[in-house]
């Protein structure tokens, strides 16, 4: 059972300059919410509880105001900083100490995933022993993923960061769930021309041993990466949609910590103090009267 998990939250945010130079990207909204609430609620419906969130170095306490320590989610969150965006994989070598002998999952901060069925499908791939599995989704445009051509068992035959020439139409999503190697693997990468270690590589190491394995999102499923200012209203609008229509709210972590009873009517109660009066407050409001 894989019972820790990492969020990769630091990063430059190039694309989405004005708006990230002063505050992290996944403190920005994905409609209601900050972005951070959507990859968090992923690990939590996985029932990941202890969580290492990684940020960029000076921006601790931002999150801290935010996110203090999972305490009225019932969950542990630990921090640490990356001095320097030096690529995804860096994630297992600053997380060492917190992943110590154990398993490991790792969501990009800024990856967001729903659909039915989802939470099964998450809580099979933390059921991972040995080797690594990726979950892929199916996109119109591969030559801007990158890709991974499967075999009929979802076994990963081969892998591209940006294929030019057709490979696959199965994008390599933000979320990865690895054995303990992980760490030293990541430690064996150079960084590659574009002067960061590349988790292509990294997954390379366990495709090479047949030990990388996929987890497909049904056409049922959305995955949407929030890299750039259009994404990000896409997703918001979806969000939107969705909320609005169903009176449910997405990523609603107390919801999820409440349903799981990692926590009491207390807790939420603290929760909506935190918040103060807003309509976050209100659907929490309605979820323990
Ligand atoms: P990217 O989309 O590769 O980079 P970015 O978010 O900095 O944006 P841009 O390309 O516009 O500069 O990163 C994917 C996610 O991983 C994102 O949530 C930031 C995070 N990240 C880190 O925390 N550390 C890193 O070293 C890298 C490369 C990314």
């Amino acid at each position: 059972m894989i019972k820790k998990g990492i969020i990769l939250a630091g990063g430059r945010g190039t694309r989405m300059s004005p708006l990230t130079k002063a505050v992290n990207k996944q403190l920005l909204p994905i409609y209601d919410k900050p972005l951070i609430f959507y990859p968090l609620s992923i690990l939590m419906l996985a029932n990941i509880k202890d969580i290492l969130i990684i940020v960029n170095k000076g921006q601790l306490n931002q999150y801290k105001k935010i996110l203090p320590n999972g305490n009225n989610l019932g969950i542990k969150i630990t921090y640490l900083e990356q001095n320097k965006p030096r690529g995804l994989p860096d994630a297992f070598v600053i997380g060492e100490k917190f992943i110590g002998k154990e398993n490991v999952a790792m969501i990009l901060g800024d990856n967001f995933f729903y659909g039915q069925n989802l939470t099964t499908k998450l809580i099979e791939n933390t059921r991972l022993n040995r080797g690594a599995r990726v979950v892929l989704h199916k996109v119109s445009r591969p030559e801007l993923f990158g890709v991974a051509k499967v075999n009929k068992n979802n076994k990963i035959i081969s892998i591209k960061e940006k294929p030019k020439k057709y490979l696959s139409d199965l994008a390599i999503t933000g979320l990865y769930f690895f054995d303990n190697k992980v760490v030293k693997y990541a430690k064996k990468l150079k960084p590659s021309k574009r002067g960061e270690v590349e988790i292509v590589d990294l997954l390379n190491f366990y495709r090479l041993e047949k030990q990388l394995s996929a987890d497909l999102i049904g056409r049922g499923g959305a995955w949407l990466d929030t890299g750039s200012i259009e994404d990000f209203y896409k997703t918001s609008a979806f969000v939107s949609a969705i909320e609005n229509r169903q009176g449910f709210k997405i990523a609603c972590l107390e919801e999820i910590a409440l349903n799981k009873k990692w926590v009491k009517k207390k807790q939420v109660q603290e929760s909506i103090k935190f918040y103060g009066n807003c309509e976050y407050s209100n659907y929490l409001k309605k979820l323990i009267n």
